[in-house]
């Protein structure tokens, strides 16, 4: 299988990894990027979260994808390459693909982008059991990889990016991110865009802070990774993990609060700060949107919605646009 990969090597990502703890723990109140969640041991929490009874987002979403797989593709006519930014394991995509209709004799290219090396090899072992589907992965930020994979599609072009993974940007994040995504693509080409939508705030925090503690070791484990890769020796029982729903940005944000005064060297990412008890590391944000915000986010990006279908039980979107 085709592999390439912009995050080069293990010495350059550690470098810019030790670059943002540093940049991003120096800003007030000190935050990390949700994007280093995912190493082998983060990607196998997420997809354990996935399983949970009140993570609704991945089963929402492959209900949705399982009933309009074919309706999608109706929507983006003679599609030859699919690219998926952020796929994890790849079992939507999987599902998504189904709905594809069978091509004579060509063989459809699927480009999958995830930081994530595990994320990716699960990603490329679960797409790579379909007939006529060619794998191309890309160990990469969602940007570097798409233009990657821009460049090497062919024929008309579908970009998914489910999951809901536009809520870890701010408004003007996801504006540029969408605006980037459709500068990758030519005209006629078609993004599907998976979105969770406002709820009830108590069924958002289950979400996010859930019984099992299962998502309080995937913050957590974003401490376990500083250690291990930039020498660090944080107390992981120094802190705790919270959720909270902040109405007026219409965002879930996650938190890692120091339950007592916290002295943290991260030696390889030059940093030495302290926090009192009840500071917090802000590590992710999930934005939630209505259905028509959606549409207007889409249309202010150079890209107009064609279909939308949404779960009902439990709030999700799916968005069909097409690049203008
Ligand atoms: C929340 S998971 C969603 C996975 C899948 N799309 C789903 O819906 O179940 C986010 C995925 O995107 C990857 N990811 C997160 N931030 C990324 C970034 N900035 N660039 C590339 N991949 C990223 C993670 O490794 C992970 O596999």
């Amino acid at each position: 299988m085709p592999h390439s990969g912009s995050l080069a090597t293990d010495a350059a990502a550690l470098e810019q990894f030790a670059a943002d703890v540093k940049y991003y723990l120096s800003l007030a109140p000190p935050q990390l990027p949700s994007r280093y969640f995912y190493d082998d041991l983060g990607s196998a929490l997420f997809d354990t979260i996935c399983r949970l009874p009140w993570y609704t987002i991945t089963r929402a979403e492959t209900r949705l994808l399982a009933a309009h797989g074919a309706d999608i593709f109706r929507c983006a006519l003679a599609v030859t390459d699919i690219i998926e930014l952020g796929p994890g394991s790849g079992e939507k995509l999987k599902i998504l693909l189904a709905g594809l209709p069978r091509a004579s004799g060509a063989s459809r290219a699927a480009h999958l982008v995830d930081v994530s090396p595990a994320a990716l090899a699960s990603a490329a072992q679960t797409i790579g059991v379909l007939p006529d589907v060619h794998v191309v992965t890309h160990q990469a930020t969602y940007d570097a990889g798409l233009r990657e994979a821009a460049s090497a599609v062919a024929g008309r072009t579908l970009v998914a990016f489910l999951g809901s993974n536009i809520g870890n940007f701010d408004a003007p994040g996801a504006a540029a991110f969408l605006q980037n995504v459709r500068a990758c693509l030519a005209e006629g080409d078609a993004l599907l865009l998976g979105v969770d939508l406002v709820k009830p705030e108590r069924r958002l925090l289950l979400a996010y802070d859930d019984p099992l503690g299962v998502t309080a070791a995937f913050n957590k484990n974003l401490l376990l990774r500083i250690n291990r890769e930039l020498g660090a020796g944080i107390d992981l029982d120094g802190f705790s993990h919270r959720a909270v729903w902040n109405g007026a940005q219409s965002r879930v944000e996650m938190h890692l609060v120091a339950r007592s005064d916290q002295s943290i060297r991260i030696p390889r990412a030059q940093v030495d700060i302290h926090l009192q008890a009840g500071d917090v590391i802000w590590t992710e944000s999930s934005y939630k949107y209505g259905p028509e915000k959606v549409k207007s986010l889409l249309e202010s990006c150079g890209f107009r919605p064609t279909a939308q279908w949404i779960d009902r039980d439990d709030d999700f979107a799916l968005t069909m646009a097409e690049a203008l």
